[in-house]
């Protein structure tokens, strides 16, 4: 028997691979638009979905980026965090560690406090407002050179203390994790967390290199280490948490078939996999909707489901008693329901 959508929809559940950019709803983008007067080359909500029909990664951010010009000021930052913080909870999210690219934003001439204070001020509304806690992961876009990735770290020092990790997106193929190899040492000896997207279209080599030499605490994607035993045995025995994200996946044809991706598999290699929407108003749904067609398109079982959703907390950068707490509340949930 299908595990039914409530139960999926219901269940306490944390998101640890989402681009905060990757968020801005078509609406909201030409709401800001008209708010900032920053033009955009559509005239209509269903022609800007209508562009969201993507044959690979670049493709896709192409538009992302373009996307993203229309947020100008931390109330523009603020309300896409508080309109992500709505779904997350409307989703059974309890807790969200979210991406955000500094350098999308600097690079057109935003002061760096732009950003961060906008989200920040969003992410401390939506705790008071639903109970959803948040972290807050800096990526390096790992197309500019490595010059670039340490200026943003020297920007981010005012606000180490609020700043959770740092990880690495961007155009994937011809940009290894070992480019990065000094700036992610500055961010380890600051006590920031590691993360980097690595296998998501680039070979095995780089989810190799993301390990050995970022020494990543987390790897975003991470399918095609599949193709190499030794490394999924080595993920399975350090307990590597992987940050999945299947529409995204469908959209960015890394599978082309709902049905053929991988994440069933992952779970029964024991690997430690987790479920995410990464870019949801691009690849067409937010976290609920990523466990619930996966669920339907491979089968997952009741049991698979709260793995899930257990390793999405022991996989996050909370402290302990927290994510006791929230296994608990999992537990409990499974009992009820
Ligand atoms: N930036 C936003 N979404 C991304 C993805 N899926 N891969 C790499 N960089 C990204
Ligand atoms: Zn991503």
């Amino acid at each position: 028997m299908s595990v039914s959508e409530a139960f999926i929809r219901g269940i306490p559940k944390a998101e640890l691979h989402l681009h905060i950019e990757g968020s801005l709803e078509p609406e909201q983008m030409f709401e800001f638009s008209r708010r900032n007067k920053v033009a955009i080359p559509f005239k209509s909500v269903q022609e800007v979905r209508a562009a969201y029909a993507f044959s690979n990664l670049q493709d896709f951010l192409d538009i992302y980026y373009q996307g993203a010009n229309v947020l100008q000021t931390e109330e523009d930052f603020r309300d896409l965090a508080l309109a992500y913080f709505e779904r997350l909870n409307a989703d059974g999210g309890r807790h969200a560690e979210i991406f955000f690219d500094p350098e999308t934003h600097t690079d057109r001439g935003l002061p760096f406090s732009v950003a961060i204070n906008g989200l920040l001020a969003g992410m401390k509304e939506a705790e008071a407002k639903y109970g959803v806690t948040s972290g807050l992961i800096m990526c390096f876009l790992r197309h500019l050179d490595e010059a670039s990735s340490l200026k943003t770290l020297a920007s981010a020092e005012p606000y180490l203390d609020r700043i959770a990790g740092v990880g690495l997106d961007s155009s994937e193929k011809g940009h290894p994790p070992s480019k990065f190899t000094r700036v992610f040492k500055a961010a380890r000896d600051r006590g920031l967390k590691i993360c980097a997207h690595a296998g998501e279209e680039g070979p095995p080599e780089y989810v190799h290199e993301a390990l050995d030499i970022l020494h990543v605490d987390r790897i975003d994607h991470g399918n095609r280490a599949l193709e190499d035993e030794a490394l999924t045995q080595r993920l399975v025995k350090q307990g590597m948490t992987l940050t999945v994200c299947p529409l995204s996946n469908l959209k960015l044809c890394v599978v082309h078939d709902l049905k053929d991706h991988p994440m069933k598999r992952m779970l029964q290699l024991g690997l430690k996999a987790t479920c995410n929407s990464d870019d949801p108003a691009y690849f067409g749904g937010y976290v609920a909707d990523n466990y619930i067609r996966t669920a339907q398109a491979v089968g997952l079982t009741r049991e698979e489901i709260i793995t899930l959703a257990k390793n999405s907390f022991t996989g996050s950068f909370l402290d302990a008693a927290s994510i006791a707490n929230h296994i608990a509340a999992i537990n409990a949930y499974a009992s009820a329901n």
